[in-house]
């Protein structure tokens, strides 16, 4: 994607993110395909990446907008989603929080505990609106990923148990404004195997046949998210063939529609950060390289311990040798990890891959640091669509 670009990169001031959008269509159009046969929707989790030029990119690709906030509600409409085709999830919800929403016209909300069912059919009779409810289920199954985002595991706290199902379904059947139309499941996230995607799927019917047994006509099923994306070089793909399949087979045999929550697979590869090599000394030998970069552009390594391969934005000659990469800010969890590297010198630009999806969206001032610019890139040409914080940032809403 760089290559036509990287003598204009070299102007732009770092760290800064860049976004290729012909990437993040390529990604729409991929998932799309491969699931035409599904009667599947779209939702974009904006958690992923909430920059407003990205989000209207994405909406203009016929894609629902998938939050968990009023502010990710407020993001959303400035990007020109429709209040029909954002989908409100949360494990709970506050009171004022819901009925931000209804007054902003969202009508499809998740609720993970019986109390918050009640919650948004309250909300719902006082602001006289209908809405559409979907249980969030805890699916109880273990994917491999980092156990931070293995969030369909038993013990997690998200969803309900399936014991409380019986629960439900006499609660809703006395409610006037809020109907349970749909049940949702999220199984975690960065998961790079189809088992747990196909497990899914077949767990959900079960689940529509106790519904509809009960008088309950279920007419989604929203699967979630979590599809993974290569992050290390030679990493397989996902394959999405086995779980199409789960999709349409579901899709066909109970007559509903699937929902999907995708995030990190439209933008995670679409996205970069370009960082500058600041300082260099080593440690017991090994090269180590200080960047203008940190846990605040990227803190998914200090959480995650996550990989994001990094490279010289110009090929440089020489032998590639074992060196590590970290930010300057003060936390031993700050850094990228070990690479190979040609020997660098200071003022050296690096691209810190996969950088497009929850980065910038858990970005922090933490050590006073300013919150970086974003550009994006079309076929070649580079626009600024997000300037860098100022000082003044950092005191914004203060008293003193
Ligand atoms: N739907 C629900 C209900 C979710 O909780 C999530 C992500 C998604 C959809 C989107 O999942 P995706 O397709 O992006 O995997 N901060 C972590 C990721 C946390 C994901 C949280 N939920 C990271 O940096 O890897």
């Amino acid at each position: 994607m760089v290559s036509g670009i990287r003598g204009k990169l070299r102007k732009i001031e770092t760290p800064f993110y860049l976004y290729d959008e012909q990437s993040i269509l390529k990604n729409i159009a991929f998932l799309k395909d491969m699931f035409s046969e599904c009667r599947v929707r779209l939702f974009y989790a904006v958690k992923a990446n909430n920059a407003v030029s990205v989000l209207k990119l994405i909406n203009q690709e016929g894609v629902g907008a998938e939050v968990v906030s009023p502010g990710e509600i407020f993001v959303s409409k400035k990007a020109g989603f429709q209040s029909s085709e954002i989908l409100y999830n949360n494990v709970a919800k506050k009171k004022d929080e819901i009925l931000y929403a209804i007054k902003k016209g969202v009508r499809y909300f998740n609720f993970e505990a019986i109390d918050q069912a009640n919650l948004l059919e309250k909300c719902a009779r006082k602001a006289k609106k209908k809405i559409k409810l979907f249980v969030r289920i805890n699916p109880g199954i273990f994917s491999k990923t980092h156990s931070h985002l293995s969030t369909g595991a038993p013990l997690s706290k998200f969803g309900i148990e399936k014991k409380e199902l019986k629960r439900v379904a006499d609660l809703i059947k006395k409610f006037a404004y809020a109907e349970l139309v749909g049940i949702h499941s999220h199984i975690g996230s960065q998961i790079l195997a189809p088992a747990p995607f196909i497990r899914a799927a077949k767990n959900v019917m079960k689940i529509i046949d106790f519904f509809r047994k009960k008088q309950i006509e279920i007419r989604y099923i929203n699967l979630g998210g979590g599809f993974g994306i290569p992050y290390r070089p030679g990493e397989s793909r996902l394959d999405f063939v086995p779980i199409a399949d789960a999709y349409r087979k579901l899709a066909d045999s109970y007559g509903v529609s699937i929902f999907l929550e995708p995030g990190r697979c439209i933008v995670g590869e679409a996205g970069y950060i370009v960082t500058k090599v600041i300082s260099i000394k080593k440690r017991n030998g090994v090269k180590l390289y200080i960047v203008d970069a940190d846990m605040t552009e990227n803190p998914r390594p200090a959480i995650y311990r996550a990989y994001h391969h990094i490279e010289p934005l110009f090929s440089k000659q020489g032998r590639k040798q074992k060196s590590r990469i970290a930010g300057s800010l003060c936390e031993n969890s700050n850094e990228f990890g070990v690479y190979k590297l040609p020997s660098l010198k200071i003022g050296d630009m690096l691209l810190i891959h996969n950088s497009g999806a929850y980065t910038r969206t858990m970005g922090s001032n933490y050590n006073g640091r300013l919150l970086a610019p974003e550009y994006s890139v079309d076929r070649g040409r580079i626009r600024k669509i997000r300037s860098r914080q100022q000082f003044i940032n950092l005191i914004e809403n203060e008293r003193y």
